[in-house]
């Protein structure tokens, strides 16, 4: 490259001026490369170029401007396109791998709808296309919009491009005033050969593989490219539309058809799992013979009624499933064998892997999860692997499933080195070098350290900052990562301490590499700005066990305030200690039972642990375990940290420095029961209590398992016994299932 003076030895303003330059030949390297098939310079140059980029933004985080280089992926840039707001969210769909998942899914949706074993239950199987989604909009029969899928909420508006694709129609005519038509851009084989063929003679790069050229086709800035791409379409699903294509999956497909699109010929209907995964085989055996990408097969339900009933759980319907073909496998060789610490002090064992292509992407980490898996052992002792265990130096097979972390599928004990040692578990943290130990029941073995050890102190601090987390724009992991080396931050309240301890005097957050006058005072402003938190974020951020976003969400939800919450815990503390002691009590009574060769009495053994609890202990105990969705795990570990002294007072020096958002019920005015406190007992009739909760949370009520001075409603079906009795009691109004179906009818 020309000018190109030592990253360290810039000065904030020249970093600034060269990133300015980096952009700007990047972004047109990109142009001539994608846009116009034409490189104006090496790949050498592209990449040094491109290298520099990210270590300059390395020393200067704060510097990294909107429209890095760093972000751009593929071919055009994302911010070349305009954004579209999905009128209905383009979701996606949930996994399955093996023919048990499939009738599992069947059995879920009968259970959830109340269907007995040999109601007739329906569903359309399908290819899974392996390209990418697009939306169609057309009003009135006139395409007015194609948009990607985006992160499902917001795409990009590619309409230009969409219309270069002949496969899809630009008017239709007899189709609902509104309609929005999903479905699959790919490229064929044939097409995908050939173009690779073009840009190596033009000197370009090929692309990895189809989905990837259809994707990079797709969105071109200039359409005349994708017009000379030849990309393809499948439609199979519809979002936003004024009136329905018809009453099923199959008959929607059809008239889709009709009115002009590809629909893939390989769609079947099925009556029930059986010829599901008859059909899939049958999929899966032409699968190399269709001529383009497929990674499984779709199935969804076919009446219609029952898909939207059935609806959606966060991101995918409960009415559909893809189910994938087995993963691709490699061999390669196990370097070793490295432990990283988690935030909970999980000692996580990660394969060093000779780096090898598995599936297009070249892998050289997998996960090996725990003790018990690198032994050959699943958590309850029976084999994996028919017992072979995994030493360093052993030839492995890698498989990547889905996008998830790779995996280790088999060990080749014909390969095994000579005086390959089984692996030895650390038994003290690598870290800090505290015992690291296995409770029972617990796959994992946990660093015993707690707030003294770096390794945990550092991964709870990045998740602190994380995007789910508290999000501080200019506070990443790495930021986080180095004032901790410093010893600027050991906990989270640290953070909000920063500005007051390194704004001014003699160590100053504007004097240090990488930072300046600007961009400390960002930092500091976007620190502020956090300092408002929402009670869901600020449960999620504590880095609790078992409490992901869901659980934070309905603790909020629940409680409403900080103070609420955190004297719910305190006064469960009796009854978490109770609720081990009656596990313990459990585990022993099935041991002497089971030498005893008698049936194991669980009830009076686990009851008499509670004997004596203080009421008030016991009932926020059943309060907090009664949420929806909130366990007796969940449960034990919020009261277990809250217990911690240590702990504890980080978290309160923590919620000191911040003023905490009160959960708001969801805007729901409209529904009658938004905001309520909903229990469900007894049978119901007309749906099965899943869709009844279902149901209720759509309209914005809370659902809970158990009757309290909170609840503001007990729908009682026949057989409803104690808790009806206790709604009774604490004079709670109490209706029947029709009254609740007319309740919610009204909204
Ligand atoms: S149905 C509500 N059917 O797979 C979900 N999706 O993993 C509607 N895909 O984002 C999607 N072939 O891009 C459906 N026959 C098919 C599909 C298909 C490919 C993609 C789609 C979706 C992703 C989900």
């Amino acid at each position: 490259m020309s000018k190109s003076g030592a990253v360290n030895a810039l000065s904030e303003e020249e970093a600034r001026a060269e990133l300015a330059r980096l952009a700007e030949l990047l972004t047109q390297a990109n142009a001539a490369y994608h846009r116009d098939d034409a490189p104006e310079i090496s790949d050498a140059d592209y990449d040094a170029a491109k290298a520099r980029n990210a270590e300059i933004e390395a020393r200067f985080p704060a510097l990294k401007r909107a429209d890095s280089p760093s972000d751009v992926v593929g071919a055009a840039p994302a911010d070349g396109f305009s954004k579209v707001t999905h009128v209905v969210r383009m979701l996606s769909l949930g996994n399955a791998f093996d023919p048990d998942d499939i009738t599992e899914f069947d059995a879920r949706i009968r259970k959830y709808l109340g269907f007995g074993p040999s109601a007739p239950l329906a569903y359309t199987a399908e290819p899974k296309i392996d390209g990418l989604s697009l939306s169609l909009r057309y009003e009135k029969g006139s395409l007015v919009q194609a948009a990607t899928r985006g992160d499902g909420s917001v795409g990009e508006n590619v309409t230009a491009n969409a219309r270069t694709i002949t496969d899809i129609p630009t008017t239709l005519t007899d189709a609902p005033d509104v309609l929005e038509v999903r479905g699959e851009v790919y490229m064929s084989h044939a097409d995908f050969d050939a173009l690779n063929a073009r840009q190596l003679e033009k000197g370009g790069k090929p692309f990895a593989n189809p989905r990837n050229a259809a994707a990079g086709s797709l969105r071109q800035l200039d359409s005349e490219i994708t017009r000379a791409r030849p990309l393809r379409f499948f439609a199979y699903a519809w979002g936003d539309i004024s009136a329905p294509l018809a009453d099923s999956q199959s008959g929607a497909i059809n008239k889709l058809a009709r009115l002009g699109f590809q629909t893939n010929p390989l769609t079947e209907l099925c009556d029930g799992p059986q010829q599901m995964l008859k059909h899939y085989a049958k999929i899966e055996q032409q699968r190399a013979s269709l001529g383009y990408d497929i990674d499984g097969v779709v199935y969804k339900v076919d009446d219609l009624g029952l898909q939207q009933r059935l609806g959606f759980r966060s991101t995918t319907p409960r009415w559909a499933i893809a189910h994938k073909f087995p993963a691709e496998l490699a061999w390669t060789t196990l370097e070793g064998i490295d432990i990283q610490v988690g935030r909970t002090g999980a000692l996580s064992p990660v394969a060093r892997l000779h780096p090898v292509t598995v599936g297009g992407v070249v892998v050289s980490n997998a996960t090996l999860h725990n003790e018990d898996y690198i032994a050959g052992r699943d958590s309850k002792g029976a084999q994996i692997r028919d017992g072979k265990d995994i030493r360093v130096g052993d030839w492995v097979q890698v498989y990547r499933a889905g996008d998830v972390i790779p995996k280790i599928a088999d060990v080749d004990m014909s390969k095994r080195p000579v005086g390959a040692q089984p692996y030895e578990f650390p038994l003290t943290c690598p870290d800090c070098g505290s015992d690291a130990i296995r409770e029972e029941g617990d796959a994992v073995r946990r660093c015993t350290g707690g707030l003294i050890c770096p390794a945990q102190a550092v991964e709870k601090l990045k998740y602190f900052v994380s995007r789910a987390a508290f999000d501080i724009e200019g506070l990443g992991a790495k930021q986080v990562e180095q004032f901790y080396l410093d010893g600027w931050i050991a906990e989270p309240a640290d953070i909000f301490a920063l500005q007051t301890r390194y704004g001014r005097g003699m160590q100053q957050l504007k004097n240090r590499e990488g930072w300046g006058d600007k961009s400390a005072d960002n930092l500091f402003a976007a620190i502020e700005e956090k300092r408002n938190i929402p009670l869901k974020r600020l449960i999620f951020s504590l880095g609790i066990r078992h409490v992901g976003e869901v659980a934070a969400a309905d603790l909020a939800r629940h409680f409403g305030t900080w103070p609420a919450l955190a004297d719910a815990i305190d006064t469960a503390r009796s009854a978490a200690a109770c609720h081990l002691q009656a596990d313990a009590a459990e585990a022993r009574e099935r041991e002497t039972a089971q030498r005893e060769g008698r049936r194991a009495r669980i009830k009076p053994v686990r009851d008499a642990q509670w004997v004596g609890l203080d009421q008030a202990a016991k009932s926020a105990w059943d309060d907090l375990t009664g949420i929806d969705g909130i366990g007796a795990a969940v449960a034990a570990a919020l009261v277990t940290t809250f217990a911690q002294e240590a702990e504890r007072a980080s978290i309160d020096r923590l919620v000191d420095a911040l003023n905490i958002e009160p959960d708001a019920a969801p805007a729901q005015a409209a529904s009658p029961v938004s905001g309520k406190t909903v229990v469900f007992t007894g049978t119901l009739e007309k749906m099965t209590r899943a869709e009844a909760k279902a149901r209720a949370e759509a309209l914005g009520a809370k659902v809970s398992g158990s009757v309290s001075a909170k609840t503001d409603l007990l729908v009682a079906g026949p057989g409803a016994g104690s808790k009806a009795k206790k709604a009774a009691d604490l004079g709670v109004e109490t209706i029947d299932e029709d009254g609740w179906l007319a309740l919610i009818e009204s909204a």
